[in-house]
Order: structure tokens, then sequence, then C-alpha cells
């Protein structure tokens, strides 16, 4: 009856079912893995998000396979105040990253052709390809004086079916954005291979240090693809808007714009309303980042003085991001070993194989938690040791 490719095992896992009892017994709970920031205790401006939605020219229906011209015009405004000119043109408008990275999939690789992702990195990619019929290929990023591509391996990691390679910058979980010459040699792998860029820059304005990097929206060696969205960038996931932006040699990015179109064409499924709220949502960026860049910087340094206070835990460096890595002793399985915090001290954080890393001896640690939860929360975890 069903497609292979649903052919999944949806039994939760030991950790879920885990989590799933300690709540249905109304245990309290420290929860050091949340990412939703519309429940981290953020303020919004509720007048300004919501009068935005209620535009009457909302009452109209005008279908642009690319997404009303007033909504990618602030996504335009986005990358030039940030120095970035992207054209209105090149820019598609999709209801999440998610969909994106289907209408990018869907452009570049027929069933079973291979992409590229880094490792560690985000879990959803594995359901994104597994759903287009796209065929994932890891690449190692080391971890030395801070985390770098493994250019050798990503080398090695090509075939005849490679169709391009995704770049998470900054990357969930590890925080490191993907430096200027490995921009390079990125362009000089995918140029010589007709290979594309898919660069996940939903993080891109959280640098620690303040220092913006450039995003892959400008980039023009090489056809790329550029996924962001206001899940992130103004905490608004709720919202579902996002957007895809190609740049690249002039023929491929009109070729690749033309074909996207009928994708987009196909779905048209940016609603009004968001649309025409995209000005408002972007521009609520600025207090959103504000209150965010604190609060991740303010736990990292509590992160910090707790593990000056130890020796059993450190953490690995980190650049930007909501995240932290947690080297912890290897001494059980990252699995067992959250299972026991969960049980033992009321502490839910995540193991770092769901990104990943190696199966023992790192945790991630969500820095958005609401500061006195992640201080307390983080405590305890330590006390374990
Ligand atoms: C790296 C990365 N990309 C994309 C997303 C999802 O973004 P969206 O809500 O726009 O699909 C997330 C969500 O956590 C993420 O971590």
């Amino acid at each position: 009856m069903f497609a292979n490719r649903t052919n999944w095992d949806l039994t939760p896992n030991r950790l879920s079912q885990a989590l799933a009892a300690h709540r249905a017994a109304g245990k309290p709970l420290l929860d050091l893995t949340v990412s939703n920031p519309t429940e981290c205790g953020f303020s919004y401006d509720s007048k300004a998000i919501l009068g935005a939605l209620s535009n009457p020219a909302a009452l109209s229906y005008e279908p642009n396979p690319k997404g009303l011209e007033r909504a990618r015009r602030a996504v335009a405004g986005y990358y030039a105040a940030r120095n970035e000119e992207v054209s209105v043109e090149d820019i598609l408008l999709t209801t999440s990253t998610s969909e994106g990275y289907s209408y990018a999939f869907r452009t570049l690789c027929n069933p079973g052709d291979e992409v590229l992702i880094p490792s560690p990195s985000y879990p959803l990619f594995d359901f994104l390809a597994e759903i287009q019929d796209v065929k994932l290929v890891r690449y190692p990023l080391l971890y030395d004086h801070g985390w770098q591509i493994d250019f050798h391996a990503l080398e090695q990691a090509i075939t005849a079916r490679t169709r391009a390679v995704i770049v998470v910058h900054p990357n969930n979980p590890t925080g490191h954005f993907t430096k200027p010459s490995e921009m390079k040699k990125l362009n000089a792998i995918c140029s010589a291979r007709q290979m594309a860029i898919i660069a996940d820059e939903v993080f891109l304005d959280f640098a620690l240090d303040g220092n913006r990097a450039a995003s892959f929206a400008t980039n023009s060696a090489v056809l790329t693809f550029t996924l962001s969205g206001v899940s992130k960038i103004s905490g608004l996931p709720q919202m579902k808007a996002a957007w895809l932006s190609v740049s690249g040699p002039q023929n491929l990015k009109r070729e690749a714009v033309a074909r996207l179109e009928v994708i987009a064409d196909t779905y048209l499924s940016p609603n009004a309303p968001v649309q025409l709220a995209m000005p408002a949502f972007l521009e609520q960026r600025h207090s959103f980042q504000e209150q965010l860049l604190p609060r991740v910087r303010g736990n990292l340094a509590e992160l910090d003085r707790q593990l000056a206070r130890q020796n059993a835990c450190s953490r690995l460096a980190v650049e930007g991001g909501w995240y932290a890595v947690l080297r912890v002793p290897a001494i059980r399985s990252d699995e067992d070993l959250a299972i026991q915090l969960l049980t033992t001290k009321g502490v839910y954080v995540h193991p770092g194989h769901f990104y990943d890393l190696p199966g023992t001896g790192y945790m991630v640690l969500s820095l958005v938690t609401p500061a006195n939860q992640f201080a307390e929360g983080t405590s305890r975890l330590l006390e374990n040791f």
C-alpha cells in the first residue's frame, strides 16, 4: 500500500519515552533543549505583529510564483542592511526553510542523486532528503582549534551523482561560521564539478562576537541557493515565512530561477496576510536580536563559570547560533546519560548523537533557555559527574 520512502520506524526512542513518562507523572522538568523562541520569555511587539496581519490588501488574491513583490523587497532590504546586494528577482518566498530545501533538491536532483551534508549538524536533513528521494552523504567537520570543514574528506565523498553541498552558516549545533577561506575552497570544488551550494543561514545574525559574517546570498562563483526566514532571524517560527535566494553565474542563475518558479507556481504556498506582513516581521528582528544575543551570551558565561569550578566537563568553542556542545566523560552512551539526567535530576538535554556527534561524550544545550532555568539545569547536570 505505501511507498518505501515512508517506511519509517516511528517507535519513539527511549529518551522520548522517558520524557513522555516524566511529563505524564507531572514531575518538574528543567528543559535545556528549548529552542522555540516564543516560549523563552522574550517580549514581542504584539500590536505591530498582529496589526501587520490585518492588511486589507489580503482580501484580494494576487498569485505570484516568487511571492508578493512587497515581501521580496523586504527580504532584499534585509540583505541591503547587511551591505549585501540581492535582487528582488532572485528571491522566492517559501513557508519555511524546510520547504526551501525541498525546492532546491527538486531543482537539482534526480531520484538517487547525492547531496553532501555536514556532520555533525541538524537532524532534519534525513527526512527532508528521503521525502525528495535524495541520498545524503556526510562530510565531516573537524574540531581542532574550533570547527572546520575536512576538505580532503569532502572531496572524497563526491561521486558522479553529487549535485550539491549543504553548508549551515553558522552550523547547528556546532555554532561555527564558514570562513571566507572555506567559502573560496567550496567555490573552487563546486565550480570544477558543476555542483551547487545550498547555504542555510537561519542563524546568520547570531554571531556572539557581534561581527557580521558574509552571507552566501551574494556568492557569484557557483550556483548558490541561500535559505533563511523569520523563524530564527525574528523569532517568529509560527508565521511560516521564509525565503530562498539564488545567486551564481548569470546563465545558471537564470535557469535555476525559471525552474524554481515553476515549482513555486505549482504550490503557491505562502499566504497573502503573512506575505504582506513580511516587512513588519523583518522589522521585529532588531528588538528580538537585542534580547536574544544577551541571553545566549549570558548563558554561555554562566556555563563557563560553572565549568570553571569542576574538571570533568568542558565545552567546545561557539562562534554563533543558539547552542553549546558540552564534552562530558564518555563513560556510557549519551542516550543512557540523557535518560539518567532526566530521571534522577529532572534535567532534559539532547544527546550529541541526535546531531551526528559521536554517541558518547557529547551533550547539546540550548543557550536560549531562560537564564534561571539554564543556571539551575546546568548546575544539576554538572553535579552528576
Ligand atoms: C539549521 C536550521 N535550519 C532550518 C531550521 C528550520 O527553519 P524553518 O522553521 O524556517 O523551517 C532550523 C530549525 O531549528 C535549523 O536549526
